[in-house]
């Protein structure tokens, strides 16, 4: 059973939109690959989405920037925990001077065997540059980021858990990961198809407070698995609703994909997605995505309404 092929994206829940988009395409040398906002719920939220230059899947990151309307939640067990990108092996030195000299107090670190760099986005989530082996994604170049260092797209999502057991058999029996490590207080799980750097990290934790579940400021949300296409997604929600997942979503219109969400054991909220063929080209010019505020058709008639209720940044 292999319905998973690798991560689709990864997405939290920030603070400020103008500290956010400075990060990722200015600090960490990402592209901006759609401006959106959330289509969930009644409040105007952008939806940012960062990636390499063609926002492939697997590469994508995406936020929702709360300052706004002023909702933030608390880090905490029973929820995700670091966002992970992967780096090519020999960088990690200029990534941890490069953010220092940024104020992001970065300092490497190892762990389940794997070197990596340790800081924070500006709302406070962990993050990693993780040091990965193999790995045939082409880098993501940037002013002062050469291909050497740039970073190659999600290496994958840390989830912070009361009780190990459970979340190892819905990774391993429902969602069809490998187990690769076990180090007594983290298990690491691969996803198929996803090469050496697609990873889920398990980290027992059972001391801390329940972290926020809602979209809130200054916690991760959900990590997307890609199916690759609609079939796979349908035959694993029913594979997940056979072991008694009945919460699995109905599937969701994203407008540039299709989803499904499952709340797991652990607490970390799991989304299944595949890719509509036209992508990140239903709204905007292939190479020209990312660079205006675009809306679903849905949302046409409250255009004017959510622009006057989002916060205002620079995208240029
Ligand atoms: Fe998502």
């Amino acid at each position: 059973m292999a319905f998973v092929n690798g991560y689709h994206h990864v997405t939290m829940s920030v603070d400020g939109a103008q500290e956010d988009y400075d990060f990722f395409t200015k600090l960490l040398g990402m592209k901006s690959v759609k401006k959106t906002v959330l289509f969930d719920g009644t409040t105007p939220v952008y939806h940012l989405y960062y990636g390499n230059e063609t926002g492939d899947a697997s590469t994508i990151v995406t936020t929702f920037p709360f300052r706004k309307p002023g909702i933030y939640g608390r880090r905490g067990t029973n929820q995700s925990k670091v966002i992970q990108l992967a780096v090519p092996a020999g960088s990690l030195a200029f990534w941890e001077d490069r953010l220092n000299a940024n104020g992001r107090q970065a300092r490497q670190i190892e762990r389940l065997g794997l070197k990596r760099v340790a800081f924070e986005h500006p709302s406070g989530i962990s993050h990693e540059l993780v040091a990965a082996e193999n790995d045939d994604r082409r880098p993501i170049v940037a002013d002062g980021i050469s291909s050497e260092n740039g970073i190659k797209g999600i290496f994958g999502v840390a989830v912070a858990v009361f009780d190990k057991t459970s979340m190892d058999d819905f990774l391993v029996v429902g969602m069809g990961l490998e187990k690769v490590g076990d180090d007594k207080d983290a298990m690491s799980f691969r996803l198929p198809g996803g090469g050496p750097h697609a990873s889920v990290e398990v980290l027992h934790e059972p001391n801390r407070p329940q972290g926020t579940w809602t979209l809130a400021g200054g916690t991760i949300h959900h990590l997307a698995l890609n199916t690759g296409n609609e079939d796979n997604q349908l035959k694993l929600k029913a594979h997940l609703e056979g072991m008694g997942f009945t919460d699995v979503s109905d599937q969701k219109d994203r407008n540039y994909f299709k989803s499904c969400y499952v709340r797991s054991p652990g607490g970390a909220l799991f989304e299944i997605a595949w890719s509509v063929p036209a992508g990140w080209t239903v709204d905007e010019p292939a190479g020209q995505t990312g660079r205006t505020l675009v809306f679903p058709p849905w949302f046409e008639d409250r255009k004017a309404e959510m622009v006057a209720g989002l916060e205002e940044f620079k995208w240029q």
